[in-house]
């Protein structure tokens, strides 16, 4: 039987450090709202069966021509970004998925061979996982000056989709915010409640589209990505 796959898609902040008056996942990248970018895309993988966008109620900028095909449903987003996911996963209760990816709107430069790569490694190895890269730059800690230079050799930069057991994620997710936890992705959840994270080593252009300064650098990406079908 073939194995049931969702992904969801927290869409709903509002990027206050894009400074851009509109949020950042409606901004437009060669033509188009980030967020279409994004769904777009995911909209490639034949392997998932649903597809569930977090928008904030409030939102006047979401059009339901942005959802690519019928295996996507829109839900209310959250107050944070676990708020929302969490709610999406609820939105999944009566099709229970057995697996679940997280992949957030702000990011429209994953590479689909990326996704494929963590979904093949999680299933195989029975377990959950993230894409991610190694740090390359050094790392110092401080505040105005530099108090230690940290060794980076174990150090990975965490990116999205993060792909867990449709349970296990809500269970934790309800589990973190229940205490009060900030929880700022997923893997972090499913970290506290020992369970194991894969880190699946990912291709570093998939940025979090997240100050002014993305953007050119994001529509760039996007033009190689078309010319060689990433
Ligand atoms: O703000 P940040 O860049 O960390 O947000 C990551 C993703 O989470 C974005 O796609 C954003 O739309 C989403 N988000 C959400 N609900 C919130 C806050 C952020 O779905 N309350």
């Amino acid at each position: 039987m073939k194995t049931k796959i969702a992904i969801v898609v927290p869409a709903a902040g509002v990027g206050s450090r894009m400074q851009a008056g509109i949020p950042k996942q409606y901004i437009e990248l060669c033509g188009k709202p980030v967020l279409r970018h994004t769904l777009d895309k995911l909209a490639q993988l034949l392997v998932v069966d649903k597809f569930i966008v977090a928008v904030s109620a409030s939102d006047e900028y979401f059009q339901e021509s942005y959802l690519p095909d019928a295996r996507f449903v829109r839900c209310d987003g959250g107050k944070e970004r676990a708020d929302s996911v969490l709610n999406a996963l609820q939105v999944l209760q009566d099709f229970s998925p057995e697996w679940v990816l997280v992949h957030d709107a702000a990011r429209p430069l994953v590479a689909l061979t990326d996704i494929e790569k963590l979904i093949r490694e999680c299933i195989e190895n029975g377990e959950g996982g993230i894409l991610a890269s190694q740090v390359k730059d050094t790392i110092k800690r401080g505040d105005t000056y530099a108090e230690e230079t940290v060794p980076r050799s174990a150090l990975w930069q965490a990116y999205t989709p993060q792909m867990f057991r449709y349970q296990e994620l809500k269970s934790a997710l309800q589990t973190a915010l229940q205490n009060g936890v900030t929880i700022t992705d997923e893997a972090s959840a499913m970290e506290l409640q020992g369970h194991p994270v894969r880190l699946v080593a990912a291709r570093s252009d998939n940025i979090k589209i997240t100050t002014p300064e993305d953007l050119p650098l994001a529509e760039f990406i996007i033009q190689q990505q078309e010319k060689s079908h990433v």
